[in-house]
């Protein structure tokens, strides 16, 4: 059997228009642009307006990668969506996405992970593209965080922000030239123990509502740095590569003190890294593929630039993927 590579043929992205600041934060709880600024790097997200739904995002964004691609919802085989923040219970909203695209074959399902969201559904995708199952994936990660904050809670509100990216993946002979190029590798992680030190306190089977966040800050935290630490390595490690090999580092939104802790710890210098927490918030799943479109977009992250991706998010869960675009 032919050796197969994930490529990734287009990225694409969508913010919603409504931006709020840390000023007007500061109108509703009691915070400063100041403190949210020295805790975690944020001056402003993005909320997704009365109405809007993490499908409409998702498409916005689908719809730009395959642009990108110059592809149209009917090439696609496959859609992994990544989101924590639902439409509806059931079904995905992955299959909304789909039935927007026009696409009518092939399958679509949500993939639950959090802030690890997109790596998670990148590394689905790209088994079933390795395995033959599926020719071309759209991999989405989109969220309303908006949604299931306590805007009373000034410990978590003021962090999180709604948005969406999305990747076109295109199988191509792994073999001669293109050993080297596409999905090199993905590393999944996750520890249940650290259930509830970042969870929603709702949810169909245990409450029947749909919750807000909760979260112990300081812990995530410290499990965050040495996690992501440990599996950029492991990434690193597993083809042959040292820190000083990446052109870039794509790390989850969530907080830059922990992009800094983890970027120490690798010992890369940080103009290397795409940091777009300042303007974007955590956007949970949608965070990773965001900042990927940005720097792929403005022109920063090229063909050919050897980038690794990296989350950690509630479950506890985390992971990495190499990727040579
Ligand atoms: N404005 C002003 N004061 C605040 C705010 C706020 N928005 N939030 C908390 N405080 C106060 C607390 O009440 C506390 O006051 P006290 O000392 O009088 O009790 C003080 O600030 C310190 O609180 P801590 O929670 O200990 O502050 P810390 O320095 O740990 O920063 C933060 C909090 C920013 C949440 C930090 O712990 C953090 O970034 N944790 C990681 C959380 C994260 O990024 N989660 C995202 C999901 S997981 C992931 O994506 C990796």
């Amino acid at each position: 059997m032919a050796f197969l590579r994930s490529r990734i043929v287009g990225v694409g992205a969508y913010l919603p228009e409504r931006v709020l600041t840390n000023e007007e934060l500061a109108a509703q709880v009691d915070t400063s642009d100041a403190w949210i600024v020295e805790r975690t790097g944020i001056r402003e997200r993005h909320i997704a307006a009365e109405g809007q739904r993490t499908s409409d995002l998702a498409i916005a964004a689908a719809e730009k990668a395959l642009a990108a691609a110059g592809m149209t919802g009917r090439d696609i085989d496959l859609i992994v969506l990544a989101t924590a923040t639902p439409d509806n219970t059931f079904p995905s909203t992955a299959t909304r996405v789909q039935a927007a695209l026009g696409m009518t074959r092939g399958a679509a399902f949500d993939v639950q992970a959090v802030c690890s969201g997109f790596i998670y559904a990148l590394s689905v995708a790209d088994n079933f593209i390795k395995s033959g199952q599926a020719r071309t994936a759209l991999v989405i990660g989109a969220e309303t965080f908006s949604r299931i904050l306590d805007w009373t809670d000034r410990g978590t509100c003021v962090l999180f922000g709604d948005g969406a990216g999305a990747v076109v993946l295109k199988a191509q002979d792994g073999t001669g030239h293109n050993t080297d190029v596409g999905i090199l590798s993905t590393h999944l992680h996750s520890d249940g123990r650290h259930y509830n030190l970042l969870h929603v306190d709702g949810g169909p089977s245990s409450t029947q509502t749909v919750g807000h966040l909760r979260m112990e800050g300081r812990e995530v935290f410290r499990h965050a740095v040495v996690n992501l630490a440990s599996v950029v390595h492991e990434a690193l490690e597993a083809n042959g590569f040292a820190a000083s090999d990446l052109d870039w580092v794509v790390p989850h939104q969530a907080n830059r003190r922990i992009i800094e802790g983890t970027v120490r710890k690798l010992g890369m210098p940080l103009d290397r890294v795409v940091i777009s927490v300042e303007r974007h918030a955590n956007t949970s799943a949608a965070s990773v593929p965001l900042a990927l479109a940005e720097a792929v977009g403005d022109g920063r992250i090229k063909a050919g630039d050897l980038v690794l991706l990296e989350a950690m998010g509630g479950g506890f869960t985390w992971g990495a993927a190499l990727v040579r675009l």
